[in-house]
């Protein structure tokens, strides 16, 4: 999708930049995505204009937050992607409540409050991607979701087309699901936390990343889990009970540390990658008669 020369000089001025035919490939931990034009969004209070100006100009587009969680279909794509801006995220703490820019890692973010005595996020560490995403998937891993400890999001709403914040307990957060719009642009998060020493987080940190290194294929390139985990089952295991480590549909492969991980072992386009979720979803439900659910955001035209 490109971007006329009029509404590049707008966003100009919004403070947005505009940066073309960017491959979402190289943005992506999949290493998998088409190309397209990419707006890097300024100030947050210019976005409802951004937003209004791609809207009269008949753009479409989508949100990318830190990529880590998402398969997008190759080719020429149309819709322009919104980023937010990545330099220097706002984190600040007072008290028990932290303050974070949902552009920032959430690894660092983990960090960062740990440093100030705040912990209870100490199972979030390893999951890669930014705090807005954390917050639209309510990530989770080893006993801890990022939902409980949110007490506000600020977002940009499209269904109202203004910046409004909600109060935690307005949001819904389930295992891998949110009651936010699909639309919904995560700005800012007050999360409040328990008070720990930093020894005791970094302690608790260190098992969490020594679990996951003995795990999960951390050097390869994946969107994390494909698929949720059925309720009461593991998709990992069902999958590695089916000897489909190592299976491959080209360079999309079923990753042979853990089977509910599958890696780009080379160049895998989109169509690959999703051959490889039918197949094995087709496979779980012929023998265990159950319907996998994706995890991972699927981006197709
Ligand atoms: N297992 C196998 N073979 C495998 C993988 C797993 O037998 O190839 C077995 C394990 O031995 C274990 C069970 O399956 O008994 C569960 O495995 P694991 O502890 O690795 O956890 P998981 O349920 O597969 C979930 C999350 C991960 C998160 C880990 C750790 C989902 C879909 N996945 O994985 O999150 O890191 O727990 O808490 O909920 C993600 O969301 O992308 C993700 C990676």
């Amino acid at each position: 999708m490109r971007i006329s020369d009029k509404a590049a000089a707008r966003l100009k001025e919004l403070g947005a930049e505009l940066r073309q035919g960017v491959s979402l490939a190289e943005k992506t931990s999949l290493g998998i995505g088409g190309t397209t034009d990419e707006i890097l969004l300024g100030r947050y209070e210019a976005i409802p204009e951004v937003m209004g100006l791609l809207a009269d100009e008949h753009i479409p587009h989508r949100f990318l937050g830190g990529g880590t969680n998402v398969l997008i279909v190759d080719g020429e794509l149309p819709w322009v992607v919104l980023h937010l801006p990545t330099a220097k995220p706002g984190m600040r703490v007072e008290g028990r409540a932290a303050y974070v820019d949902a552009s920032a890692d959430l690894g660092g973010m983990v960090t960062f409050c740990a440093k100030h005595d705040l912990g209870g996020m100490e199972g979030l560490i390893g999951v890669p991607g930014s705090v807005g995403g954390a917050l639209r998937m309510n990530a989770g891993a080893y006993g801890t979701q990022i939902g409980p400890h949110v007490r506000e999001v600020e977002l940009y709403r499209a269904a109202s087309g203004q910046i409004e914040t909600l109060r935690g307990s307005d949001i819904h957060f389930d295992y891998r699901h949110t009651s936010f719009a699909p639309d919904d642009l995560m700005l800012r998060v007050k999360l409040e936390l328990p008070a720990k020493p930093y020894k005791e987080i970094i302690a608790g940190i260190k098992v969490c990343n020594e679990k996951r290194r003995a795990s999960q294929p951390l050097n390869q390139k994946s969107a994390g889990c494909i698929f949720k985990n059925p309720a009461g089952g593991s998709a990992g295991r069902m999958i590695d009970e089916l000897g489909l480590k190592g299976h491959r549909v080209g360079d999309a492969m079923v990753s042979d540390r853990h089977a509910n991980f599958f890696v780009n072992a080379g160049r895998a386009s989109c169509s690959d990658m999703l051959e490889l979720i039918d197949d094995v979803r087709e496979r779980v439900r012929g023998a265990y008669g159950m319907e996998l659910e994706n995890e991972v955001i699927v981006w197709r035209n």
